[in-house]
């Protein structure tokens, strides 16, 4: 199932007062695809996913949903069609987890016309997918910071948009639930056709789940194209300024980025239970 959206980029400009942070971007989301954007610590990651869902206005080029400028599309319409999990949310004080996940149906409820079956439906699924369903009653408050961003994503999910923006999805959980949220999303992608583009600062985790990698540096796109045709040494160098190896996953085949650092690089063995 594909539900071709299309979400693009052009020579998009974008940043705070004079100051520009996201600098000329082309890009264009692979429809019913996952795409992945990596890139250093304050190179604009979050900037342009706040600027293609329209909470930070273009300084100049264009955000285009279905061939229509973003901020021609009714708010509504906007909502139903693209939904975004910010990298830092801010939960209204005292809410609880089943009132949150709730607050992603917003868009979905007609004027003056109540919650419905569906809505609950949506939001019981959604609370199941990201095994949160025993802490529905629970304040938002008192979680733990890997239990909230589950809740979050939670309610990304009941907005039930077919375009999903992710901003560190998986910050603050441990490797298995990181696992979890990924493969969840693949499920999400893979039966709904839904189009995916999330940041993530693990580059293992971003070439073994992305279809696409766009890599970014200092506000610009340097990098598009599937994990295994870009993800190099050179890259990584470019990027993050680190010098590294690039092996085959043993898993996925996929890139795997291996940091050399200072103070461990080694000759023996490079399989932990290979045989000395
Ligand atoms: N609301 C804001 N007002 C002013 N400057 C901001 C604001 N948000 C971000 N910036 C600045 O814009 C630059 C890019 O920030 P952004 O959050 O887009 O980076 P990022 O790539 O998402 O980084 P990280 O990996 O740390 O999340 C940074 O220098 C940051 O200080
Ligand atoms: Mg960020």
């Amino acid at each position: 199932m594909t539900l071709d959206h299309s979400l693009a980029a052009n020579a998009l400009s974008s940043g705070y007062g004079s100051r520009t942070i996201v600098d000329g971007v082309d890009l264009e989301l692979p429809p019913g695809k996952i795409s992945v954007i990596v890139g250093a610590n304050a190179c604009g990651k979050s900037t342009l996913l706040k600027t293609m869902s329209r909470l930070v206005r273009p300084s100049s080029g264009a955000v285009v949903l279905d061939g229509s400028a973003i901020d021609k599309i009714p708010t509504k319409k906007l909502a139903t069609t693209l939904g975004l999990l910010p990298q830092q949310p801010i939960a209204p004080e005292g809410i609880a987890v089943a009132d949150l996940v709730g607050r992603g149906r917003h868009p979905h409820q007609k004027m003056f016309r109540a919650w419905t079956a569906e809505d609950d439906e949506a939001v019981a699924e959604a609370l199941t997918a990201t095994g949160v369903a025993d802490l529905a009653d629970r304040s938002v408050d008192e979680l733990s910071g890997g239990q909230r961003q589950r809740v979050w994503i939670a309610m990304a999910l009941a907005q039930n948009t077919d375009v999903l923006l992710l901003d560190e999805p998986t910050t603050f959980l441990d490797l298995a639930h990181q696992v979890e949220v990924l493969d969840l999303l693949t499920d999400l992608n893979l039966s709904r056709g839904t189009t995916i583009a999330m940041v993530l600062h693990d580059i293992n985790l971003a070439a073994r789940y992305a279809d696409h990698l766009f890599a970014m540096r200092s506000g610009k796109l340097v990098a598009s194209g599937a994990p295994a045709e870009v993800v190099t040494p050179a890259l990584i160098d470019q990027v993050f300024g680190l010098d590294a190896e690039v092996f085959l996953d043993p898993v996925s085949h996929t890139p795997l980025v291996i940091p050399r650092g200072r103070h461990h690089a080694d000759s023996r063995p490079t399989h932990i239970g290979a045989p000395a």
